[in-house]
């Protein structure tokens, strides 16, 4: 034989060596699994928020999406972060979905793609138990208000003439507000403020008047990622007809679902 063809057989049998290794390490690594990151803020209860004991992310919303994820096969995870950074860190591609009692609404639904209704919710004022000045919107004029930034709360409150609006980083920390008589009254979702004045055992704390606007809660994807939003409705849909949906909501809230 040649030199050259025995050259030629080495660097053949060098090409296929590589090949095969190439193969093997692809069959040995894990199967990789599909994440989708859920962008939230989680101090929000009953929807999300931190379990103290175990540290996880809780709630209404934890539950749906996490139920939503196992649907489309995909594991869930979440990325805790402040509300009003929610929408841009999808824009920026940092986070897939968020889940964080977000109500959909016509200026953010020119950013981001809603999926389906899956809560029907508005806003309720909330005041010291001992108030008797502040019985509904009207009484708000002038008034020290707390909201949490970057919510329909925080617009809600800039309608009110002559109010000084104060915005906090979430609700617990205006209802602590509230508490030290910094401000007048919280302006906040019905289903967390409800959740808030029977864990406090409703001493400190009380709502009053009827719901300002009835809102619903959309969960948000990227424009860029139409498909995963259809996933997400579909999905939702399936939890809806197989009775897992109703038995998130009954967990949280106590009764079923009106539709
Ligand atoms: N529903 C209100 C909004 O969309 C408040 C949501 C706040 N959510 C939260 N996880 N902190 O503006």
């Amino acid at each position: 034989m040649s030199k050259k063809i025995i050259a030629l057989i080495v660097l053949g049998m060098f090409v296929m060596a590589l090949g095969l290794a190439g193969c093997g390490s692809e069959k040995s690594a894990a199967p990789e699994k599909k994440v989708i990151r859920v962008g939230s803020e989680t101090a929000f209860a009953p929807f999300e928020f931190q379990d103290e004991k175990t540290k996880e992310y809780t709630g209404f919303d934890m539950d749906l999406i996490r139920a939503i994820g196992k649907q489309m096969g995909y594991e869930v995870e979440i990325v805790s972060m402040g509300f009003d950074g929610l929408i841009p860190a999808l824009e920026a591609g940092n986070i897939d979905v968020i889940a964080s009692g977000m109500t959909i609404t016509e200026e953010r639904a020119k950013k981001v793609n809603f999926s389906n209704p899956y809560y029907k919710s508005g806003l309720t004022i909330v005041v010291k138990s001992d108030n008797n000045t502040i019985k509904s919107f009207k009484d708000l004029e002038g008034k020290n208000i707390a909201v949490q930034i970057g919510t329909t709360g925080a617009r809600e409150a800039s309608k009110v003439k002559n109010a000084k609006v104060r915005e906090f980083n979430n609700p617990p920390e205006a209802f602590m507000e509230l508490k030290a008589g910094g401000v007048d009254a919280v302006i906040n979702d019905k289903p967390v403020n409800d959740y808030f004045i029977a864990q406090s055992g409703s001493k400190d704390a009380k709502v009053v008047g009827e719901p300002l606007t009835s809102e619903d809660y959309g969960l948000a994807t990227s424009k860029k990622n139409a498909e995963l939003g259809e996933k997400i409705n579909k999905a939702l849909d399936e939890l809806k007809k197989n009775g897992e949906y109703e038995k998130i909501y009954v967990k949280w809230f106590g009764v079923k679902p009106a539709n």
